[in-house]
């Protein structure tokens, strides 16, 4: 039997079926989960988390029974929401300061990384795997105060914080979907390096806040190419990497780039890789556009038919915690699974 209870009535021994409201206000990795440590409860009780769904076949139920709410009374659950939390204030500015440093850390190692790749020097595989277990743990054990920093992208560092982000989300992603570890650890390897091809664009031109002109366009499409080219020689890197990294911005209906691969040619690593790292973008927050939120990217994205496969992307946003009804809405809008 599932049951509503305010994150107040959460004990050790519960078994957690979900948390109420966004993944991200959750420091914990998965969706569910047994809270088998007193120190479990403190991270959730200084979350954003206000309530949560709690499975009695798996665990211990609360002990006022009568206060906690079955599923389906929203009106008691409501007025818990609205009561204020306990939560401690300080824990969440020092969960933002930890994501901070992590990212400052991550931030010039990659610089360094991109460049020293940029003058030919070659690949510090030693490094990229540092930063992608750094990556790794700031997700999963603060996820929330990670992908709030990240979307705050200055133009010196968009393309090393968007590398961040998208390792982070696909890391988390490509977990939710189950994939094997080997899968996991070249998609995260891919994430951070696929816009490598990016340093041989002028920054003039990365940093234009307008719209490109045909020429500007095609020339800003040449750096999937050039991660590619940049990559090839590093024997250290499964071909899988670098083939992420060249077909990134393909589209399941074969009007992507550069090589216009369509269906069943895109693998799902790819599609997995295409959603993320598209989805960073939208959310990510400019000098010179308004980032969108959460659920407007939800509802734009799955407008874009032939972009992305459409089961994927409605699995990409439940797995970051997006409610069902509304991708139950968003749904409605998709066309049918791509081959
Ligand atoms: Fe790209």
């Amino acid at each position: 039997m599932l049951l509503r209870i305010t994150i107040q009535q959460a004990r050790v021994g519960m078994f957690v079926h979900r948390v109420d409201g966004n993944w991200l206000d959750s420091p914990f990795w998965t969706r569910s989960f047994k809270l088998a440590q007193p120190r479990d409860l403190v991270r959730l009780r200084q979350s954003a988390i206000t309530s949560l769904v709690i499975d009695l076949s798996k665990g211990v139920g609360p002990l006022k029974a009568s206060s906690a709410l079955a599923l389906g009374g929203s009106r008691r659950v409501a007025a818990q929401r609205a009561a204020p939390t306990s939560r401690l204030p300080t824990s969440e500015e020092r969960e933002l300061r930890r994501a901070a440093a992590m990212l400052h850390r991550t931030t010039r190692k990659l610089r360094t990384l991109f460049e020293t790749v940029g003058a030919g020097d070659g690949l510090d595989t030693a490094v990229v795997h540092e930063v992608v277990a750094d990556i790794e743990t700031a997700v999963r054990e603060r996820p929330r105060a990670l992908l709030t920093m990240t979307r705050l992208k200055s133009k010196d560092e968009y393309s090393y914080r968007h590398s961040v982000a998208v390792c982070a989300l696909v890391t988390h992603f490509a977990r939710f979907l189950s994939l094997d570890a080997q899968t996991i650890q070249n998609l995260s390897i891919a994430a951070l390096l696929h816009d490598i091809g990016k340093i041989t664009i002028p920054s003039e031109l990365l940093g234009k806040p307008g719209k490109l002109t045909g020429e500007e366009m095609a020339l800003m499409q040449t750096h999937p190419q050039a991660s590619y080219d940049l990559l090839q020689d590093e024997r250290d890197l499964p071909d899988l990497v670098r083939d992420l990294c060249l077909h990134h911005h393909e589209r399941i209906d074969g009007r992507g780039y550069p090589s216009g691969l369509a269906g069943a040619a895109i693998s799902l690593p790819l599609r997995i890789l295409s959603i993320c790292d598209v989805y960073d973008a939208v959310t990510s927050i400019r000098p010179y556009k308004d980032p969108w939120s959460t659920k407007t990217a939800l509802a734009r994205m799955s407008r874009w038919h032939g972009q992305f496969d459409p089961v994927l992307l409605l699995r990409f946003f439940q797995s970051i915690g997006v409610a069902e009804q509304d991708l139950r809405k968003a749904g409605a809008d998709l066309g049918p699974r791509a081959a």
